[in-house]
């Protein structure tokens, strides 16, 4: 029998009401060339003395953070540089961290990098704020738990994807146990970013094309979602348009300037909505293929989007008929489903386009029960899915992603 899901609708309503009444603050956001030392030149100016700036060292040896650094400096800020952060950060480094900055003695945190850099160093702040222990902030259910405020932060993305300079979460990793934690607060959030496409010129094209589809999936899933309002609705629908409009060719040519600060803006709009909205089933999905696969977060949420819209229909049909009316995509007919079968098909062609593949190289059939288990324990009362997955549905979309036939016997 078909479960109805009565108490994860009932907290997905509960929380659809309480949050368009959130206070959850926007920062002062600098765009455009070299927008980055025009950020530094502002904390300088407004009285910081010592910044502990939070990277990564791929980052630092692409030279990435120099002009920035100097700026800083010859403006007579003194800086600390934390380049300890890998790729899913751990407790460890985010203790690693709080060392540092309270042996710097540093007045405000500069996070310089994609979504780890961000999350490790929104995790030191606040951790260090709050004399705690990540563990003791995080959690999906336990929601704004510090007590005080952080020092002033800033954030630089690098990347055009996870949004992290302008979400209240940090996804931090407890390595022992082998699982992401999530810390969720509006105290997380920079006062103030830049979103300088310059920083993102050198990106690989492979790179530009995963973080992007997480950057789209942010905004559709946000859009979609019945946590939606009107403010992320309109977030959402910016977010899709910059995307589908510029992703390609920054793909293409990642040199053109105006494509990527479009893809900064987008994944900036995408991060306002999806902070609000929440994601769905993608991101679901997307988090076990990373802890099972170490499939990149972007890469896994590229592939799978298509497969989970087409298995939402027909229930997600009206928001992406209106989606994509909005985002004044091409379309022979006017009616609900022929907009959504065009919306995904050209989710599918942007996919192709990029090279992305269209199954799950090291996804196993026995790995199943349990990729279903966490993402319905992930997904059911927290995100607001237009569609309630069975298990079955599960099941077949995951056979889908298998990359050869039959293989779900095995
Ligand atoms: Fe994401």
């Amino acid at each position: 029998m078909a479960k109805t899901y009565a108490i994860s609708r009932l907290r997905v309503a509960a929380t659809a009401a309480i949050l368009p009444r959130l206070d959850i603050p926007t920062p002062l956001s600098f765009v455009g060339a070299d927008s980055s030392l025009a950020l530094c030149r502002m904390m300088a100016s407004s009285g910081l003395q010592r910044v502990l700036v939070v990277t990564d060292k791929a980052l630092l040896s692409l030279g990435l953070a120099d002009d920035m650094l100097a700026t800083l400096k010859e403006a007579g800020v003194a800086v600390e540089i934390f380049s300890d952060v890998e790729p899913d950060p751990g407790f460890e480094i985010v203790l690693d961290g709080i060392a540092r900055l309270k042996a710097f003695g540093a007045n405000a945190v500069l996070a310089i990098g994609g979504g780890s850099p961000i999350d490790c160093a929104k995790a030191i702040n606040l951790c260090h704020a709050n004399d705690c222990h990540p563990r003791e902030l995080a959690g999906l259910w336990l929601y704004a738990r510090a007590r005080k405020p952080g020092l002033p932060f800033y954030a630089v993305p690098t990347t055009a994807g996870t949004g992290s300079e302008v979400t209240m979460a940090a996804v931090i990793s407890d390595k022992q146990a082998g699982v992401k934690l999530s810390i969720i607060d509006p105290r997380l959030l920079p006062i103030g970013i830049a979103l300088d496409p310059k920083l993102t010129l050198g990106l690989p094209a492979g790179v530009t094309a995963a973080t992007g589809m997480d950057a789209l999936t942010h905004a559709v899933e946000s859009y979609v979602s019945a946590l939606a309002y009107p403010e992320t609705e309109g977030w959402g629908v910016a977010a899709t348009r910059l995307i589908l409009g510029n992703l390609e060719q920054a793909h293409r040519d990642g040199s053109d300037m105006a494509a990527r600060e479009a893809m900064l803006l987008g994944s900036y709009l995408g991060g306002m909505a999806f902070t609000r909205a929440g994601v769905g089933y993608v991101h679901a999905i997307a988090h076990q293929f990373g802890a099972l696969y170490h499939l990149p977060h972007g890469l896994a949420n590229a592939i799978l989007l298509p497969f989970v819209l087409e298995a939402s229909r027909p229930n997600c049909d009206q928001r992406l008929a209106q989606l994509a009316r909005l985002v004044n995509l091409p379309c022979d007919r006017d009616d609900d489903d022929a907009l959504a079968t065009a919306f995904i098909a050209r989710i599918r062609q942007l996919n192709a386009a990029m090279a992305i593949p269209t199954t799950v190289e090291a996804l196993r059939a026995a790995d199943f029960d349990r990729i279903i288990d966490a993402a319905f324990a992930e997904a059911h009362g927290t995100y607001g899915v237009p569609r309630y997955f069975e298990w079955h549905d599960a099941f077949t979309l995951l056979r889908r992603l298998l990359p050869e036939p039959g293989a779900a016997t095995t």
